[in-house]
């Protein structure tokens, strides 16, 4: 009994591995359509897609700094059709978040990291400073009155700006929205007046020039905008923040999809195609021997164990 239990058992397994997938997987983007993480989920499922030979598509679940989503994709079926698309904010939100309704280090399967993002700081284009030193000195005289937009607690942009606030001593009004997307928009149009975001969502607005730009957030600056000085040469020291990305399944999700999503994602960091749509909006892909589960394990686990204490010193709880 127990062998042909068995051999059904190698059956039905080989059986899976061998037509997985078999119908569209829902990467679920913890965030607002058109933001950055919306962006990027966008050109990498087109990619993995490819080597799949069946449909990614994209499932937009925004708000509380993206832990709705997280929390979604963490309690969905672990059957290989439904997927996580997210960042740093796994990391922070275990600090951040004292009723959070997933264990971030249990509650997943990891297929491993896709890009780094660099960050920039941005501000609605009728800002009348024309470089960062002047930009300070009008945020600090107008502490009580500037805006600053953010996809709210526990989210990159909410990360950048206690960074910020703290490295220059002054804290400003923060405006939650759902994601970047949505914040960007009211930028632009001059609802709000400064705000921190990644790349893949600025690029485009800065060339377009309808925000004006004072900062990157990498120790270097970026191939994409040379001209833009880092936050670290204009005086805050070591000042060093880039969003990286990863790929996650619910935990037990069977391993011949796994296995198959892993080599999808490596396939897709290399493509050239993929490669080049990044680098326009200076974001970087990760090596081959990062699109692997153990080394996006590896880096949930130290990112967690970085920003606790970050966090913890600042006091700062979303509930
Ligand atoms: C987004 O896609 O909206 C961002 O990732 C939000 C953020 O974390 O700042």
């Amino acid at each position: 009994m127990i062998r042909i239990l068995a051999a059904l058992l190698l059956f039905t397994t080989s059986a899976f591995a061998q037509d997985y997938p078999t119908k569209p997987i829902v990467i679920v983007v913890p965030a607002a359509a058109g933001g950055p993480t919306d962006t990027l989920t966008r050109v990498v499922a087109a990619q993995m897609s490819e080597f799949l030979k069946q449909q990614m598509l994209v499932e937009n679940a925004g708000g509380a700094g993206g832990t709705i989503g997280v929390t979604k994709a963490a309690k969905a079926r672990a059957d290989g059709y439904t997927l996580l698309l997210y960042h740093i904010g796994m990391a922070t939100a275990p600090a951040l978040y004292r009723k959070l309704q997933y264990d971030t280090l249990n509650d997943f399967d990891y297929i491993g990291q896709i890009a780094d993002v660099p960050m920039t700081l941005i501000a609605k284009k009728t800002t009348a400073a024309t470089n960062f030193k002047d930009f300070l000195a009008y945020a600090k005289s107008n502490k009580d009155k500037l805006t600053y937009a953010n996809a709210g607690i526990g989210s990159a942009s909410f990360l950048c700006g206690l960074l910020f606030m703290s490295a220059i001593d002054t804290e400003f009004t923060m405006v939650p929205y759902k994601g970047t997307g949505p914040a960007m928009n009211d930028l632009v149009g001059g609802q709000v007046d400064f705000m921190c975001d990644q790349t893949t969502n600025t690029v485009p607005q800065i060339k377009s020039g309808n925000v004006k730009v004072y900062a990157v957030t990498t120790p270097a600056r970026l191939a994409a905008l040379p001209d833009v000085p880092t936050l670290d040469e204009q005086g805050l020291k070591g000042f060093d923040l880039v969003v990286w990305n990863g790929l996650y399944a619910p935990k037990g999700t069977p391993k011949p999809a796994i296995d198959k999503l892993v080599a999808a994602l490596q396939s897709a960091v290399q493509a050239p195609a993929f490669r080049a749509r990044l680098a326009e909006l200076g974001a970087e892909p990760v090596p081959v021997s990062k699109a692997t589960p153990q080394s996006l394990g590896a880096l949930l686990k130290s990112e967690v164990d970085k920003w606790g204490p970050v966090i913890r010193k600042r006091g700062i709880y979303a509930d």
